[in-house]
């Protein structure tokens, strides 16, 4: 689905928040990761405009800060849906069974991954190894993380949504 690319500019409530992660740290650059998180939970990515804006407060360049960006792979510098659902690709969970996860997703949602679904409730991404190994196979679903996921659970994830629209 199109969702809006662009965003408004920073506001005074966003700058305010930023100013007071900077004074937590050393300097600016080090409160690089907590500014880009703050302003993906207000704005759910971090666009193009948002980046420049936040590097110039952080005195980093765009550049700068899009390479912390990348490497912090729960930032989104794409538009996501309400809830992003992280499918972890690394070996436990792709030998425990993440590709027919990603199959059933796509069969329940019509979603396959990097894609969001026609009502911008969901998001679906790979992620590396999201840490909880022994649960295998593991996804996150917004902020909360479900192991030895199988499809019945799936099933259950995603009935409340479903069963939600009107
Ligand atoms: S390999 Fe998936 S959680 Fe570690």
């Amino acid at each position: 689905m199109s969702i809006v690319e662009r965003q408004p500019p920073l506001d005074a409530t966003e700058r305010a928040a930023i100013a007071e992660l900077i004074a937590h740290y050393p300097t600016a650059r080090a409160a690089a990761i907590d500014s880009l998180k703050y302003v993906q939970q207000r704005r759910r990515y971090v666009s193009d405009g948002t980046l420049h804006e936040v590097a110039h407060l952080l005195g980093m360049s765009a550049a700068e800060l899009d390479e912390v960006a990348t490497f912090y792979n729960l930032i989104y510098r794409k538009p996501v849906g309400e809830k992003v659902i992280l499918l972890c690709d690394s070996i436990s969970c792709w030998i425990t069974g993440r590709d027919q996860l990603a199959a059933h997703i796509h069969q329940r949602l019509g979603i396959r991954q990097g894609e969001t679904t026609a009502d911008g409730r969901f998001t679906l991404l790979p992620i590396v190894c999201l840490g909880d190994c022994d649960h295998a196979p593991v996804m996150m679903v917004g902020d909360t993380l479900h192991g030895n996921v199988d499809t019945a659970a799936l099933d259950a994830i995603f009935q409340p949504a479903e069963s939600d629209t009107p």
